[in-house]
């Protein structure tokens, strides 16, 4: 999947605003909407922009018992037994796009699974939930030997809820070598809940559509038909959907001709898809809906995207239309192998939970992440879609067809796609330096919470994982961004063209059948060894002896660089310096690390930690490109002649580093390593920045000050001396874009401008902005975000309303996101309750966007309270409706409670976790949460008069 809470910056930039002069704004807005309104659609949707999960670690140490003791019946065990083995299966499925007459949508079908026994066994276990299964005689299964085989009677069936299985007992034995036929028939809800087969709906022409598709990662196929739900038992798939006459559907095979039958005295038409690889059922994909597509042929590869008539009409899928083709020859040459299927399609539906799913052959996404308008689309909308496009067709190859033996290796399936899709995006937009962003949206990112006790390692152990809930939560930053880092660190210092050369292992390609990531992560490292001998790549242990330190340890170090003795040394960086891992770590949380370095602005050969750095008189900078995964600190004196360095020649300093100097100082002074004022000295320099990626971090590190001072006496000063920072920057762009009419040349200059504004914004440089528009009274998209949000801000009732109209009837999802975020801006605590209200009716805002909305609200210092209030308020309520499993409960709970740092909103939070018993996925987050909050208490205390004079006197 893609990080389905990737942060989009336009969106979560906006936040608090300050300023005057709302009334040109509602101008602009309604400007913008006579526009909207002219294409007179009804509203699409989607939101995806909910921060990316923070880690919900894993106990290893101390599950809480939350069920009873395993009893030793196997179908009390999570896990199948190895006894059988599914070879092929035959599935029909006909969802109901209309309503049954009690209002229930339902799914009905049939399916026939062919498996061979490996082991005598008198039991047949498979996955089975939340289905109705019919009868054949006195049992809900029927069994049929193959090749002449006799299999025994049946006993006894029934399902197993806790488990999800269904249960037949047989009188006798089924043979070893042999195989045999079990059918089964069904009927199952199409509920709203977008996991297993579900439904999503959208209005066209005032019409409501019915979409049924799929979400079967991690465990939920088994809600679609009864199946050997893991991803080691592969098997070929042969689907057939029954559906509407005049509809499309869809699977992971290319569809043959639609036949019209009669089926319950209905005609129907029938699609039949050709029969897939051997594949995992987490990779399946059924969809039955309206849709058009654009699609284009090149040599025998067919690729097409579908999306809502309206959106195809629009030109919304042209732009992933002509990437595609592009990104897939990339990941070919990149992999030395072809794109094994013989079409590729691509789907964007208006209700999907993860930002995109890597079906094979068939990839479903948000609207967001797959939909793009020149005229209306941000270019960080832009960026987005191309890398998520990215990360899902790298894993046409990487974990679709060499695949994870078990879930506890999905750091590697997701950490490698994650760290890919930097380099595919890049193949086919060269000119925009996404390669560095890495940095900021991994890197940086992930550092913040594997720098807690509470983290875990990128590797689990197989039985730790077991549950539905367990595998849900390795959907974390840590498995996405710390497997990403810890990638592109291996492949940097193997150098990129080693790193390949070792993974391009024509064994994985050759091997087809269930390919363990196990074996794939053991040849990344063997044949790894291979290519760096070949390459005669120099280094002080075997790559996997160096990698095992950063895959089977959690946390990283910062290192600390004496140019006085010219001593480097090694220490587990930790937010909390009172605080203990309590888990021992085999390597005692020591790591081998490389290091890139330069002296006086000359790059370094490249070294490990143990060496000793001579510097003379001259600055130091250790980390270059910040390729590895570690933090960096150094003696006073380089600290010193970096600040000057930064002062007199900034641009000596590489861009990724001059980000890398704020974000290390500011998060070694939140661990007490330095001082608060080195870290705020670091951002002198910022008055001559112009790039994006320093002043994107200045400002998420600035944040943390606005979340603990922006309700005191400290926020006066704060504020007027970052206005001072950043205004030769807004000059520059106001000069740059002739006042803000033209667009700046190249793509980062484009999404500077973009969350430069947010950042001006931000700080209260409003007169001006209100100018921005293209002359024609169009608002720039990259610039909407921020306008929009301070013209609710700046409104009341009236504007709030009208925002609302165009969330309902915008036409371009990205644009349905800027507004919905937007209305969480304003200061009226009455509309905001009430829209927090609205969050939890589906009809007004989509399932999939609830907990961005309430975040939204809650990182508005107004909103915040209320937020907090209501989510501890319908806890119970939100909890059961949008699901115990779902990985959205961390970062809700994250997002509401981000700001606290009193002994009050403490003490708040340990009633909270005392007045319920389940939290779901949340639980880790709000362990997290008592931990911040007790460590921004003391921070705020320690720090405040130091950060208050640091601000009046700059
Ligand atoms: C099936 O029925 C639909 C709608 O009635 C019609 O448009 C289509 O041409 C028919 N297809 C075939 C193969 O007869
Ligand atoms: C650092 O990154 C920049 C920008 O991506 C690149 O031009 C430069 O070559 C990199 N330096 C090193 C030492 O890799
Ligand atoms: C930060 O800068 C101020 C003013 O230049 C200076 O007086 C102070 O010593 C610096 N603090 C640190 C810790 O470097
Ligand atoms: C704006 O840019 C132009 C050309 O780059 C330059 O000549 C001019 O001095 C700038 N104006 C201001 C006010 O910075
Ligand atoms: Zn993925």
């Amino acid at each position: 999947m893609a990080k389905g809470y990737y942060i989009s910056k336009a969106v979560a930039a906006v936040g608090i605003v300050v300023g005057a002069a709302a009334v040109a704004t509602i101008i602009a807005l309604s400007v913008v909407y006579a526009q909207e309104k002219s294409k007179n659609e009804v509203k699409p949707t989607d939101g995806g922009v909910q921060p990316k999960p923070t880690a919900e670690p894993k106990p290893t140490t101390e599950p809480k018992p939350t069920t009873p003791p395993p009893s030793n019946q196997p179908w009390d065990r999570y896990r199948l037994p190895d006894a059988l083995v599914p070879e092929n299966y035959n599935v029909t499925l006909w969802p109901r796009l209309e309503p049954q007459s009690d209002g229930m949508y339902i799914f009905t079908g049939s399916s026939s699974v062919l498996f061979q026994c490996v082991k005598e066994t008198d039991l047949i276990l498979i996955h089975c939930n939340k289905l109705n299964l019919t009868k054949f005689g006195d049992h809900q299964a029927k069994l049929t030997g193959v090749d002449g085989s006799i299999p025994p009677p049946i006993n006894n069936t029934w399902l197993k809820v806790e488990t999800q299985y269904l249960v037949i007992q047989l009188s006798g034995k089924l043979e070893p070598g042999k195989r045999y036929q079990l059918d089964t028939q069904f009927r199952g809800e199409l509920a709203d809940d977008l996991a297993g087969f579900y439904r999503s709906e959208y209005y066209e022409d005032g019409v409501k559509k019915v979409v049924a598709t799929t979400q079967m990662q991690a465990t939920d196929a088994r809600k679609a038909f009864p199946c050997f739900d893991e991803p080691a038992m592969k098997a070929v798939f042969h689907i057939t959907l029954i559906h509407k006459p005049g509809t499309v559907a869809l699977s992971n095979g290319m569809e043959g001709p639609v036949e019209n039958i009669t089926m319950d005295s209905m005609t129907v038409s029938r699609t039949q898809f050709e029969p897939t690889k051997r594949m995992s059922t987490y990779l399946l994909a059924f969809i039955v809906s309206d849709y058009d597509n654009v699609r284009n042929e090149t040599g025998n590869l067919l690729v097409r995207i579908w999306a809502r008539r309206k959106a195809i009409a629009e030109g919304q899928g042209d732009y992933a239309l002509s990437k595609t083709g592009p990104i897939l020859k990339f990941f070919e040459e990149y992999y030395n192998a072809t794109y094994p299927l013989s079409k590729s399609d691509q789907i964007a539906l208006p209700d999907f939970n993860a930002g995109a799913m890597e079906n094979w052959g068939l990839i479903t996404y948000r609207e967001t992440a797959l939909l793009y308008d020149p005229s209306v689309s941000s270019n960080s909308n832009k960026e987005r879609v191309t890398t998520i496009i990215a990360h899902e067709l790298a894993h046409m190859w990487f974990g679709n067809l060499v695949t994870m033996r078990w879930w506890n290796d999905l750091w590697l399936n997701e950490g490698f796609a994650s760290y890919v899709e930097y380099l595919g995006a890049h193949a086919v937009e060269p000119t925009w330096n996404i390669k560095d962003l890495i940095v900021l949206g991994d890197v940086q990112r992930v550092f913040a919470v594997d720098a807690l006790v509470s983290s875990h390692p990128l590797s689990s152990r197989e039985e730790d994982i077991t549950k539905p809930a367990q595998i849900s939560e390795l959907f974390d930053a840590i498995s996405y961004s710390k497997g990403a880092s810890v990638l592109r660190m291996l492949s940097e210092f193997l150098s990129e063209e080693v790193f390949r050369s070792g993974l391009s292992v024509s064994g994985i390609i050759l091997y087809f059948g269930t390919t363990a990531v196990k074996l794939v992560g053991h040849r990344l490292s063997c044949c790894g060894h291979q290519a760096v001998e070949k390459h005669n790549v120099q280094l002080p242990h075997k790559v996997h002896d160096i990698m095992n330190r950063w895959v089977l340890q959690m946390g990283f170090p910062v290192v600390t660089i004496n140019t006085v003795t010219g001593e480097v040394s090694q220490k587990h960086f930790l937010l909390d310096p009172e605080a203990k891992p309590t888990t021992v770590s085999p390597f005692n949380y020591e790591w081998f690390v490389p290091i890139k370095w330069m002296k006086n602005g000359v790059e370094q050969p490249q070294m490990w930690l143990l060496n000793k750095i001579a510097s003379g008189n001259q600055w130091v900078l250790g980390n270059v490109n910040v390729t590895g995964y570690y933090r960096v600190n150094y003696d006073s004196g380089n600290w010193q002649r970096l600040l000057a360095e930064l002062q007199n020649n900034h641009e000596i300093v590489p861009v990724i580093n001059r980000a890398q100097l704020m974000d290390d100082a500011f998060n070694l002074a939140r661990a007490k390593i330095i001082d608060t004022t080195l870290a705020l000295n670091t951002t002198k320099y910022l008055s001559k920045e112009r790039e994006y990626m320093p002043w994107q971090t200045a400002s998420n590190n600035l944040d943390y000050f606005f979340l603990m001072f922006d309700r005191s006496e400290t926020y006066g000063p704060m504020q007027a001396y970052l206005r001072t920072q950043v205004l030769p920057l807004f000059e520059y762009f106001k000069n740059l874009t002739s006042d803000w009419k033209d667009v700046p040349q190249g793509h980062t200059d484009h999404v500077s401008a973009d969350n430069e504004v947010s950042v001006i914004m931000r700080l209260g440089i409003t007169d001006g902005v209100f100018a921005v528009n293209d002359g024609c009274g169009r608002i720039h998209a990259n610039l909407r975000s921020t306008v929009y949000c301070s013209a609710i801000a700046e409104g009341g009732a009236e504007e709030w309303d009208f925002g609302w109209e165009m969330f309902k009837n915008a036409s371009l999802a990205a644009e349905a996101d800027r507004l919905r975020a937007a209305l969480a801006c304003t200061r009226k605590p009455w509309l905001l309750n009430r829209y927090l209200e609205y969050t939890l009716d589906p009809t007004k805002i989509r399932k999939q966007d609830a907990t961005a909305t309430i975040i939204n609200i809650a990182s508005n210092v107004v909103g915040q309270p209320l937020a907090w209030d209501f989510v501890r308020a319908r806890w119970e309520y939100i909890f059961n409706q949008y699901g115990g499993g779902s990985f959205s409960f961390s970062n809700l709970i994250n997002g509401v409670t981000k700001r606290f740092s009193t002994e009050f909103e403490l003490k708040q939070l340990n009633q909270f976790k005392q007045d319920y018993t389940e939290f779901g996925s949340g639980e880790l987050a709000l362990e997290q949460s008592i931990e911040r909050t007790t460590a921004n208490i003391k921070w705020v205390m320690e720090n405040k008069e130091k950060v208050l004079q640091w601000f009046q006197n700059a």
